[in-house]
C-alpha cells in the first residue's frame, strides 16, 4: 500500500534535489550536448518534467513539447532525435524552469487526491528523476572534459586520505539463492519476479579495484595485449585508441572538481565493460555474475558495494524468468533494452542514497565509459 504523504514528501525532496544539483551551472553549461549518448542538462530538467505530464497529469502547456522531451517511448508518439538535443535553444532555460514549477504546483494536489492505483506512477517518476540526477552529473563531467579550461562543477572538498582498503576474498558456498525483488518497497520492473537460482561456490573481492592496481595493468601493457580482450573490446581499443580510463590525464584525472591528482587507493572509475573484463582476465580473475553479486550483497560484509562506483557484471541485461514488463507505454521503460546491454550492480558516489538497493539492475552498453563505473573481481 502506497502512503501518499510519503510519496508527496519524496516527490518534493527529489524535485528540490534536482534544482540544487544544477545550481552551480550556467545556462550555457546546461545547453551543451557532448555526444549522442549524453544530453544537455536543460533537456534532463525538461524530460523529467515531461514524465509527469505524459504519464500522470496529461495537461500540456504546449503539446509540441511532448515531442521535444520524449526520450524513447514509441507509444508516446514521435520525438526529437536524441543526437540533436543540443540544438534545442528553445524553449529557454527559464521556460523549462517555470514549466517545472507549474508541474510541481499541479502535482501536489494530484498526489493528495489521486486514486491509490495511480500513485505507483508518481513513485516511478521520482525514481526516474533520480536516475537522471546521476546522468546530469556524468553528462556535465563529459561535456566539461572537452573544455581546455578543465572546469570544476564544484570546488573540491578538503582532501581526505582514503585508507588503503584491505582487500580480502570473501568466499560464498553453493546455494539456491532468491534473486530479484519481492515485497513492498519500490523496484523497477526488470528486478522482478523474484526467482530461485543455483549459484555455485565463488569468491568476491571485498573492495573495488583501485587506481594503483589499474595502473599496474596499464604498465604491464594491458591495452596492447589482444589476448586479454574480448574481440569487440579489442576492436574498440584499436578504433578509439584507448590507453587508459577516459578521464585519466598523466597522474591526474578529470573529475567534477576539475583536474585532480589521482588517488592511488581510490577505486578506478569510468571504465567500460570491455576494460573491466580485460583487467579481470589480466588479474587471473573474472567479473561476477549479477546473481553472485546480489547473493553477496544480501549476505553483507563487503565494502564499497553501493557508494563508490557501479560494478560491471558478466551478465547481459536479460529478462528474469516469467518477466512481464509494466503495462502500457511504461512497459518500454526497461523491457525493450534487453539486447546489447550489460548489467551493473551497486551504486556510485553520484547515486542518490535512497535510490539504490541490492536487487537494482542498472545497465549500459559494454563500450560505455562516461558513467561512474568500476570493477569488483570474482573468482571460482
Ligand atoms: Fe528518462
Amino acid at each position: 500500500v502506497l502512503d501518499r504523504d510519503v510519496i508527496l514528501e519524496r516527490y518534493m525532496r527529489v524535485r528540490a534535489l534536482t534544482a540544487a544539483l544544477v545550481a552551480p551551472l550556467s545556462a550555457e553549461d546546461m545547453a551543451v550536448q557532448s555526444m549522442p549518448e549524453a544530453s544537455p542538462v536543460k533537456w534532463h530538467l525538461a524530460h523529467t518534467t515531461w514524465f509527469f505530464e505524459e504519464f500522470v497529469l496529461r495537461g500540456w502547456r504546449d503539446e509540441r513539447w511532448r515531442v521535444l522531451f520524449n526520450s524513447y517511448y514509441e507509444g508516446a508518439g514521435p520525438r526529437h532525435a536524441r543526437a540533436g538535443r543540443g540544438l534545442l535553444s528553445r524553449p529557454s532555460l527559464d521556460e523549462v524552469r517555470s514549466w517545472r514549477s507549474s508541474v510541481d504546483d499541479r502535482m501536489h494536489p494530484y498526489i493528495q487526491r489521486a486514486p491509490p492505483s495511480e500513485l505507483a506512477c508518481v513513485l516511478l517518476g521520482t525514481h526516474h528523476e533520480q536516475q537522471h540526477q546521476e546522468l546530469i552529473l556524468t553528462d556535465v563531467l563529459h561535456a566539461f572534459s572537452f573544455n581546455e579550461l578543465k572546469p570544476a562543477y564544484v570546488e573540491a572538498p578538503p582532501r581526505r586520505d582514503v585508507p588503503i582498503p584491505t582487500k580480502r576474498w570473501c568466499a560464498f558456498d553453493e546455494t539456491i539463492a532468491r534473486i530479484g525483488h519481492a515485497g513492498d518497497g519500490f523496484a523497477f520492473d526488470n528486478e522482478t519476479p523474484q526467482h530461485r537460482v543455483l549459484v555455485g561456490a565463488f569468491s568476491l573481492a571485498s573492495s573495488l579495484v583501485t587506481n594503483r592496481e589499474y595502473a599496474d595493468f596499464i604498465a604491464d601493457r594491458g591495452y596492447q595485449r589482444p589476448e586479454l580482450w574480448l574481440s569487440d573490446g579489442w576492436a574498440m581499443v584499436q578504433r578509439e585508441g584507448w590507453t587508459a580510463p577516459i578521464y585519466w590525464d598523466g597522474d591526474r584525472a578529470f573529475t567534477l572538481y576539475g583536474l585532480q591528482p589521482r588517488d592511488p587507493n581510490a577505486p578506478v572509475t569510468h571504465v567500460s565493460f570491455y576494460e573491466a573484463d580485460a583487467y579481470a582476465r589480466w588479474a587471473a580473475a573474472r567479473l561476477p555474475t549479477e546473481q553472485e553479486w546480489e547473493r553477496a550483497a544480501e549476505a553483507g560484509g563487503l565494502s564499497q558495494m553501493f557508494d563508490e562506483a557501479w560494478q560491471w557484471t558478466a551478465s547481459a541485461h536479460l529478462p528474469y524468468p516469467r518477466f512481464r514488463p509494466l503495462e502500457g507505454v511504461l512497459g518500454e521503460y526497461n523491457g525493450k533494452f534487453m539486447s546489447g546491454q550489460m548489467v551493473l550492480r551497486g551504486g556510485s558516489r553520484l547515486s542518490p542514497p535512497d535510490h539504490v538497493r541490492a536487487t537494482y539492475r542498472n545497465f549500459f552498453p559494454p563500450f560505455a565509459r562516461w558513467q561512474m563505473t568500476g570493477i569488483r573481481l570474482a573468482r571460482d
